[in-house]
């Protein structure tokens, strides 16, 4: 049986990865950093059939011991810190974690296990001030954020460790991929929970920046597949993976809003403080070394990507009316009370009434059982 050793494993793409390594038949192993409460709710369905591990990016030993433990026969590296905004306020812990914690890892696996193969979460972000459309693997790059600079060098560090050491080292470039897994602060998803929000009247407005940006958007289920394949080759190398199509953010906030029957204009407003200090205006992925290659292309389009998360956050939220505490919410004229099973913090409010039925028909509340 094959291991698998993957960094960031309780982020978007590590859930999928795991899920999908499994199904492989691998052995899978997953490192987390030690923190005063962890968030494994993107693993909670398979955190009894993967093995979690603590160490750190930032610590070469931990690290080391980790490769030691687990020895594993392939490493995906997808822990970083992957907000681009977030890496102006934090520039040196950016280039310290998402930039020096690639060649801390790749020290680990020449020094512990040099047969281990590596792929490197590298990114589209790295094109930044595009140089020509659709980029691909010889576009040349113009990083426009700290995160974007850290991504070039973890880049050209997986290049020179294979080409110094001759380690399996990949790169794999993907464009923006999303799912409702995705972080609440990237835009799509910020964009898909606002939108089940305002459907159910707990939310009026959604504020933005820069909706000309565009993107090539995916399905992070697709992509976890591509990182794969790239590990399966004779010869390590490095790809693009995109769908090869970009749209606006403006696009994406309509066709959203669209799936719930809602136009987008009288909910839609600018914020300029979600205005980059430098924008990448555009991308757009050529991927067809990895269809020539790899036989990789992806199955989910735009459409499909936007109503997936927009009825997954509908669906979401509509559940967790049930179970969620309200206690702290004032916004939305919350209720509170009492009763003999559960610690009762909400009634819903009657707007509400028709998504929040419950199976008898009742006006749901948000509970929770008494310990
Ligand atoms: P994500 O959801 O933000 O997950 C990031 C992961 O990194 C989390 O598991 C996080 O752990 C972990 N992490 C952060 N700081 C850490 C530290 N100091 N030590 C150990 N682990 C740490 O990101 P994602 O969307 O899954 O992306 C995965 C990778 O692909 C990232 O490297 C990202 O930059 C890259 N990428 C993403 C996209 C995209 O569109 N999604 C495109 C291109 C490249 P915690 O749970 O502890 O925070
Ligand atoms: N986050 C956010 N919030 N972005 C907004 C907003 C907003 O309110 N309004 C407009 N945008 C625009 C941003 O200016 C950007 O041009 C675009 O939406 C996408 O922003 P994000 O969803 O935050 O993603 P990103 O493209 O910056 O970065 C993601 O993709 C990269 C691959 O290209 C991240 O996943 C990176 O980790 C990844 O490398």
């Amino acid at each position: 049986m094959k291991k698998a050793l993957i960094t960031g494993v309780t982020g978007q793409d590590g859930s999928y990865l795991s899920e999908f390594l499994l199904e492989q038949g691998y052995e899978v192993h997953g490192m987390v950093r030690r923190c005063s409460s962890q968030n494994f709710s993107r693993i909670e369905h398979i955190k009894d059939k993967i093995a979690l591990h603590q160490a750190d990016l930032l610590d070469q030993s931990s690290l080391e011991a980790l490769v030691r433990d687990v020895q594993p026969d392939e490493v995906y590296n997808l822990a970083a810190m992957s907000f681009v905004p977030a890496s102006w306020t934090q520039p040196i812990m950016t280039s310290d974690f998402t930039g020096l914690g690639v060649t801390r890892m790749l020290e680990a696996i020449r020094l512990v296990k040099p047969s281990a193969k590596f792929y490197q979460a590298s990114s589209s972000e790295m094109f930044g001030k595009v140089k020509s459309e659709p980029q691909n693997e010889q576009t040349p790059f113009h990083p426009r954020s700290p995160y974007g600079v850290s991504k070039v060098y973890g880049h050209f560090i997986t290049v020179n460790y294979r080409e110094s050491y001759n380690i399996y080292g990949c790169s794999g470039i993907l464009f923006n991929h999303e799912s409702p897994r995705r972080g609440i602060e990237f835009v799509t998803r910020k964009i898909t929970d606002a939108v089940a929000r305002i459907k159910l009247g707990v939310q009026d407005k959604l504020f933005l920046g820069n909706l000309d940006a565009c993107r090539d958007w995916g399905f992070a289920g697709d992509y976890v597949k591509a990182m794969w394949l790239m590990l399966q080759q004779d010869q390590p190398d490095d790809f693009v993976v995109a769908t090869g199509k970009k749209h606006s953010v403006r696009e994406f906030v309509s066709l959203a809003f669209d799936r719930v029957g809602l136009n987008y204009e009288k909910y839609v407003e600018i914020d300029p403080k979600f205005y980059r200090p430098a924008e990448v205006c555009t991308l757009c992925g050529d991927a067809s070394k990895a269809k020539r290659v790899l036989n990789w292309e992806p199955d989910v389009d735009f459409n499909q990507l936007v109503n997936m998360m927009v009825d997954a956050d509908l669906q979401s939220l509509q559940l967790n009316a049930e179970t969620a505490d309200y206690s702290q919410n004032t916004q939305t004229g919350w209720e509170c009370g009492d009763d003999a099973n559960f610690v009762v913090y909400a009634t819903i409010p009657a707007r509400l009434f028709n998504y929040f039925k419950n199976a008898s028909g009742h006006r749901v509340i948000a509970r929770r059982r008494r310990a």
